[in-house]
């Protein structure tokens, strides 16, 4: 038998690196932490976890001890059979499985391994877009839970095309997907109460927590809490329902001057490299870190667009592809500044002494990390 072929190799390693990337277990003070915010919402709905193993998920036991708290008529839950089971699943139901808890029993947690909470099996394999899965998201309310990272595309453009109320766990990077950035533009999602910055920690699966120890480093991938092994992960909170925080005027002190904050070599609009700094007395256009995005009051500012990628509002009105990149030793990359396209660009060069740069007949200038542009719609 000949070898399978090498693209077909890299193909089913790129597969698993994402199916492991998607075993992340959510801890429970992490999601009490979230929901302690938006109680008022569940009152009288049906919540359901639809990525969620009944006998791991804390999603599951969270819904389940604060049933009668929260007044739910009911959570529903299903789990998939993961397809890499062996490898880096915790799973261990033979098949993918539903299950239902309507507040029978008062008092301690309904316990699933007890038989309390019915689980039946389903016929397909428990894929949240499965017709029997999208039957059961058509009787929620509500789903909360943390899904797969690989499918968070798909998974998102499924809750709002079924118009549910949904608190989710997401990569940070997933603000900038083409298909998440102008939902958040638009406010039909945002981010949860739980600053952006802040680390959530996951518990992952045996096998990947020895791989972890072997090739990653303590303290950046990973953190040792009373023994045992987390996995950090830049996750947020993505969601569509309201709370407090997101009605929070941020307290503008900085008053503008072009020496404070210069307009970029390629966006029409000023550079505010602090969101702590945003000037109060502004009314154009301004880019700011994404950090911005866990203090936007949608009442005081509005989003208009993302550098770095096209077509997400604001267009950059140049183009760098004849500079050529230095490094701060004066010794050309050999690449040219077309990498840079995209980005916010400032003359001149940065602030940053170990930074790159880019060059062209003596111009000189240095692009920034992500910024999201915004105007104060209050002046
Ligand atoms: C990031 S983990 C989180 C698990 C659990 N929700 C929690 O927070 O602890 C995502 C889970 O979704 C499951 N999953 C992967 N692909 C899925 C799919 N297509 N449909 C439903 N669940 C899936 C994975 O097996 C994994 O257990």
């Amino acid at each position: 038998m000949s070898p399978p072929p090498l693209a077909s190799l890299n193909r089913n390693l790129h597969t698993a690196k994402n199916k492991k990337d998607d075993e992340f277990y959510t801890q429970l003070t992490d999601i009490a932490n979230e929901l302690q915010y938006y109680e008022p919402h569940f009152e009288g709905g049906t919540v359901y976890c639809n990525c969620d193993d009944p006998t791991v998920s804390n999603f599951v036991q969270y819904f389940a001890q604060n049933f009668h708290r929260l007044k739910l008529k009911r959570l529903i839950g299903s789990c998939y059979k993961s397809k890499e089971r062996d490898m880096f699943s915790r799973h261990d139901s033979k098949t993918a499985i539903w299950y239902e808890y309507n507040g029978e029993k008062k008092g301690n947690a309904p316990s699933f391994e007890g038989g309390l909470c019915q689980a039946k099996p389903l016929q397909g394999d428990g894929d949240f877009r499965s017709a029997e899965c999208l039957d059961l998201l058509r009787q929620a309310d509500f789903v909360v839970t943390n899904p797969p990272f690989s499918e968070f595309r798909e998974y998102v453009k499924q809750l709002i095309n079924h118009g549910k109320k949904f608190l989710i766990i997401g990569n940070k990077n997933a603000i900038s997907y083409k298909e998440i950035f102008p939902l958040i533009k638009d406010n039909c999602l945002w981010i949860g109460h739980t600053p952006i910055g802040r680390d959530l920690l996951f518990d992952v699966p045996s096998e990947h927590t020895k791989e972890l120890i072997r090739t990653k480093k303590e303290g950046s991938a990973y953190k040792v809490i009373d023994g045992v092994i987390k996995r950090r992960s830049q996750s947020i909170w993505f969601t569509n329902m309201d709370h407090k925080k997101r009605h929070e005027n941020l307290m503008l002190i900085e008053k503008y001057t072009p020496e404070k904050y210069p307009h970029y070599d390629n966006y029409d609009a000023i550079e505010v490299g602090e969101v702590v700094n945003i000037p109060k007395d502004w009314d154009g256009i301004m880019g700011v870190p994404i950090t911005f995005l866990g203090k936007f009051n949608p009442d005081q500012f509005e989003i208009l667009g993302l550098s770095q990628k096209v077509g997400m509002g604001l267009e950059s009105n140049k183009k760098y592809d004849e500079y050529l990149e230095m490094r701060p030793d004066g010794i050309m990359t050999g690449s040219s500044g077309q990498k840079t396209n995209g980005n916010a660009v400032l003359q001149g060069k940065p602030k940053r002494a170990s930074q790159n740069f880019f060059v062209k007949d003596g111009d000189v200038v240095h692009s920034l990390y992500g910024r999201i542009f915004i105007r104060n719609k209050e002046l």
